[in-house]
């Protein structure tokens, strides 16, 4: 038996002011984005913006559904967006923050298990890092080199060729 020790890299930053300004735009689009969420449900607003390698920023916010299982987050929303627009053209960062239509106030978002999975597969896909920014305390964003590195050990398209 051996005992291995796993280490996550990764920045936190106390005010948008800190970012560099495509990454300032990068959030204030996902801050925006919030602002179209359809969540009657939740009352839980997402919103989440993509910088592409054209320039373009791509944003979605969640989605929900009477049948709740059917409704989309906003990261998949925004990645299947990207992709199905610009396809193969590379995703380069991705911002993501949540909002409370209640408070009037931002709020913290993790990305769940089920987005983590998309992302990571866009950036094997793609052989090229996607930086992540999302707002993980309050008034503290976490900003993250690689998707890759919030989902240690998961499932990837590579196994599905040893069958
Ligand atoms: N949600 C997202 O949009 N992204 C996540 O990563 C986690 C959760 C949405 C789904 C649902 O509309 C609401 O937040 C509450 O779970």
């Amino acid at each position: 038996m051996t005992q291995q020790h796993l280490t996550l890299t990764y920045e936190r930053l106390h005010s948008i002011e800190a970012f560099p300004t495509d990454e300032q735009t990068l959030i204030r689009a996902a801050q925006a984005a919030c602002h179209t969420a359809y969540a009657p449900y939740s009352g839980f607003w997402v919103g989440a913006a993509l910088l592409l390698a054209n320039g373009e920023i791509v944003s979605g916010s969640n989605q929900e559904n009477g049948a709740y299982p059917s409704g989309l987050c906003a990261e998949r929303v925004a990645f299947f967006q990207a992709s199905s627009r610009y396809k193969d053209v590379p995703i380069l960062k991705a911002a993501v923050v949540a909002y409370s239509p209640q408070s009037g106030k931002h709020l913290p978002a993790n990305p769940c298990g089920g987005c983590r999975q998309v992302m990571v597969e866009y950036e094997q896909k793609q052989a090229q890092d996607i930086g992540l920014i999302i707002l993980a305390e309050p008034e503290v964003y976490y900003r993250f080199e690689r998707v890759q590195t919030l989902m240690p050990f998961g499932f990837v398209a590579d196994f599905l060729k040893q069958a």
